[in-house]
């Protein structure tokens, strides 16, 4: 039997000694692809080789490429793991030619590997090709010699699912062409028919290897543009080659995923291994494993939202097993053993992986009990209705999204698995509320919103403020208060003057808004804030101390450049400190949020434990080599898709417009940014971190100053530094050895006070046993001792006990309001009285109570001042009671 690393290694040595270059799997998130979220086949990789617009690595290369197809044209999602073939992630054994081979040699080469190399049975092999593709079903018939009852014409008819019609495309947009595809027919005991037919759907006849004949560039508007020059790709699904290689028929029962299973089964202890969750869960694994090493993290949002379904949907069928505790991550171990060898990149990011997964997992068991329970609910309705309005309504679905985290085709999972549909429409209206009543709460409402006529009769505001930190002559475009226009504002006045053009940056991106003031004769404005109104008017918001402002008037505009140029540094050090996270930590590091302020930066980004001083150190130290580096700040304009071709780090989930500003420092930091920056890192002086904490699962924020904040920083650090070592009497070089030093002393005396507090306790005790008065044969001490608390006085009780074989003793200590109270009798004096009694007689004269046993008790009392006279009638107490 083969297993599937013999079938991974067969595979690259083949198509080695067909002197094709093997190049390594590309990760799951394509570089730089807004089109595509996932690399959903091998030649993902290649897109720009087969456009001519990037040289592919070799004329002939062969890899294994890890894939990702989670819902959208190629694979639903909620087939998963109840199909023997579906599965989100897979591994694609690929050939690819460019420009060099094409069709025949293509398809020779792969017959060869599957009846020679891998002796499959050519009987069980059909092929198909593109229905006009006759120069395919030529190679076939006459090169192969594969009979024609097995070659099968498919044609691009409209209805047919997408992969069987025989003309391939990566995606709505890029490389394309016509396919001949590989079929293995598993055997008449299997039902289903062959490609072409009514049931070609059925499990008998398996799609093993594509091979494409890659010739067009697919236009957004469909137009297909001929590539410059024919070429392949090929992509053979390892899983369903070692299904047959293996002797199974399902997936599932390959060595790669059994193991897995087995796992998955121990964890959930689910003794039926053929449960069909068993097999979600070991898919799913896969796909968030290799999604999370990839650099993905759960999110609301794009790729992090594909990775949060498929995790909750395995902890869901993990519920289903009845395993309510996590247990999702402790499957990575095993998957690290299974393809850890393949991908290295498991291995190194595997502490990310389960951290990731632990972490979510433990989020979702909190709301997906309770989920359950109100869908359970809602499904349980079914009696009362009849079949075609089982559908759960869309504001149940929008509750169980919002406030239980239940992805939308996990609530419609759960459903079909009663026989209901979701009322995806009523869904799809909730949710646009939501995103309505988001806008309307976003920051731009409320005063930050413009009224719609007057943003209709203004033009945006012109920013200068990358260039000019002062200008002249600016205009007034209007004055308004909470949103709403004003005609003029006079002195003493609040409110935000917009203006057509000018330096003052508006908070944006986290960076501040600038201040300063705004002049004209006689007229004074002290800008505290600039904000985006309506999104693009400058509202300066502020005071006006002197003069009126109307719309019309014309005004000089200078910013705070001490403060503005604070800003900056903080700036391009975020974004240094951005990149050098990313090489210490990994580049699992993404921005989560940032603030850029004159006194400080304030950096969010992902990462799972607190970094550890030295690692923090290192960080600092790396971001200072930068800075005295001293590269030039370059800024420039281009279009998105060349910003990311130029490398540019764009924000996950962040808007940008066609064309984008990129700024780049050295190679150091290349970023999409419309905030102001250095004109070369030197001038950022110094970096040094102020904290470090976690804000949020996952999260972790960095607080750093720069700059003169920087020097100002050590200075407040050093000052109190100085004032230690005057206090120590030293001076700064030696404030740690005075302060040990001060340390031992301390010690010492505590020790030494110790051992006189015991001496003088027993010296107490002696100087009270020799004071004792004598009643009969009984000792009795009624004492008042200084600065005790109960536990000394008990310990003083004890002692005098060992002195005095027949006593009642009874120790106070007072605080001059109140006391405490502790009575000892033993020997002969217990035959009369109980210590409980002793501390009840005194107790009860100072405003007190107390009890306890008879050889020991004690209690308190309110009135400290009378505890002299009440102890001083103990012994007539005592007395009484053996006269009694
Ligand atoms: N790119 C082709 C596929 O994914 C080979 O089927």
């Amino acid at each position: 039997m083969k297993t599937s690393a013999e079938i991974r290694q067969d595979f690259l040595d083949f198509f080695r000694s067909k002197a094709h270059a093997i190049v390594p799997s590309a990760p799951l998130v394509p570089a730089n692809d807004p089109t595509l979220l996932f690399t959903n086949s091998g030649m993902v990789q290649f897109k720009n080789a087969f456009l001519g617009s990037e040289k592919p690595p070799a004329a002939r290369v062969a890899d294994v490429q890890r894939c990702l197809r989670a819902g959208g044209k190629h694979n639903d999602l909620d087939q998963v793991g109840y199909t023997a073939r579906h599965h989100t992630f897979f591994e694609m054994l690929g050939n690819w030619s460019f420009g060099d081979y094409f069709k025949k040699d293509a398809i020779v080469w792969a017959w060869e590997l599957l009846t020679e190399v891998w002796k499959l049975p050519a009987e069980r092999l059909l092929a198909t090709v593109y229905i006009t593709d006759d120069e395919a079903y030529a190679i076939w018939r006459d090169v192969i010699g594969l009979p024609e009852s097995r070659i099968v014409r498919i044609g691009d008819n409209k209805g047919a699912p997408f992969a069987s019609d025989n003309f391939w495309q990566m995606a709505d947009t890029g490389p394309c062409g016509p396919c001949t595809e590989i079929f293995y027919d598993h055997g008449a005991h299997i039902p289903g028919g062959p490609p072409g037919s009514p049931d070609e759907d059925g499990d008998r006849f398996i799609e093993i290897w594509n091979l494409v004949f890659m010739q067009f560039d697919r236009q957004p508007d469909g137009v297909l543009v001929p590539l410059p020059a024919p070429c392949v790709d090929t992509g053979m699904g390892l899983e369903r080659l070692a299904a047959i290689l293996q002797g199974v028929h399902s997936n599932y029962e390959i060595d790669l995923f059994q193991a897995l299973i087995r796992r998955a089964a121990e964890l959930t202890a689910t003794a039926d291994i053929e449960n069909k969750s068993l097999r979600v869960i070991a898919d799913h694994i896969r796909a968030c494993s290799f999604l999370i090493a990839d650099g993905v993290l759960p999110s609301n949002e794009g790729r992090g939202y594909v990775l949060r379904r498929i995790i909750r949907r395995a902890l869901r069928h993990g519920w289903m097993l009845g395993q309510h505790q996590p247990f999702f991550h402790r499957l990575v171990a095993t998957l690290v053993e299974q393809m850890g060898a393949a991908y290295p990149v498991l291995v190194e990011q595997r502490q990310t992986i389960e951290q990731a997964l632990k972490a979510e997992e433990e989020r979702f068991a909190e709301t997906l009990e309770h989920g359950m329970k109100l869908l359970q609910t809602v499904l349980g309705d079914e009696g009362s209705l009849a079949e075609k309005q089982r559908q759960v309504p869309g504001k149940t679905a929008f509750t169980l999204y919002d406030t239980y985290g239940f992805p939308v085709d996990l609530t419609a999972d759960v459903a079909r698995e009663h026989g209901w549909g979701v009322d995806m429409a009523g869904f799809e209206a909730e949710m646009e509320r939501q995103r309505e009543q988001a806008r309307a709460h976003s920051k731009f409402a409320g005063s930050a919103m413009l009224p719609a006529d007057l943003v209709a009769m203004l033009s945006p505001t012109r920013f200068l403020g990358y260039e000019q930190t002062a200008a002249e002559g600016v205009r007034v475009l209007a004055v308004v208060r909470d949103g709403a226009p004003l005609v003029s504002l006079s002195a003493g006045e609040k409110g935000s003057v917009i203006l057509d053009a000018t330096p003052f940056y508006a908070e944006s991106g986290g960076q501040v808004g600038d201040t300063g003031e705004l002049t004209a004769a006689g007229v004074l404005f002290k800008v505290e804030d600039t904000q985006k109104l309506s999104g693009s008017y400058f509202g300066h918001a502020g005071t006006l101390m002197a003069g009126s402002i109307r719309a019309g008037d014309v005004l000089d505009a200078r910013i705070d450049t001490a403060r503005r140029q604070a800003i900056v540094l903080n700036h391009s050090a975020t974004h240094l400190l951005h990149a050098v996270l990313r090489e210490v930590l990994g580049t699992h590091v993404t921005q989560k949020g940032s603030l850029v302020a004159p006194d400080r930066l304030r950096f969010d980004f992902s990462h799972f434990q607190p970094i550890g001083r030295e690692q923090l150190a290192e960080i600092e130290q790396r971001v200072n080599a930068r800075i005295r580096g001293n590269a030039e700040a370059e800024i420039r304009h281009m279009g998105m898709a060349e910003a990311l071709e130029f490398g540019a780090m764009a924000l996950f989930g962040e808007k940008y417009g066609d064309e984008v500003r990129v700024l780049r420092m050295g190679e150091y930091s290349t970023e999409l940014c419309g905030g102001t920056h250095v004109n070369s890192t030197g001038d950022i002086g110094l970096f040094k971190i102020v904290s470090e904490g976690g804000v949020a699962a996952g999260v972790r924020r960095i607080e750093a100053v720069t700059g003169q904040g920087a020097l100002d920083h050590i200075a407040h650090e050093a000052g109190q530094l100085d004032a230690v070592s005057e206090l120590l009497g030293g001076s700064r070089g030696d404030v740690v050895e005075k302060l040990r030093q001060l340390f031992d002393r301390q010690k010492k005396a505590e020790k030494e006070l110790e051992s006189l507090k015991a001496r003088a306790a027993a010296g107490a005790a002696a100087d009270l046993a020799a004071s004792a008065v004598r009643v009969g044969d009984v000792r009795v001490v009624a004492a008042r001792l200084e600065n005790m608390d109960a536990k000394a006085l008990r310990e003083s009780v004890d002692s005098l006990k060992q002195k005095l074989p027949d006593a009642v003793i009874i120790l106070a200590s007072g605080d001059g309001t109140k006391a405490a109270l502790v009575a000892g009798v033993q020997g002969r004096a217990l035959e009369q009285v109980k210590a409980g009694d002793v501390v009840a007689f005194v107790a009860a004269r100072i405003d007190g109570k107390g009890g306890g046993r008879a050889d020991m008790a004690q209690g308190g009392g309110e009135d400290d001042a009378r505890l002299p006279v009440a102890l001083g009638e103990v012994a007539r107490f005592v007395q009484e009671r053996f006269q009694g």
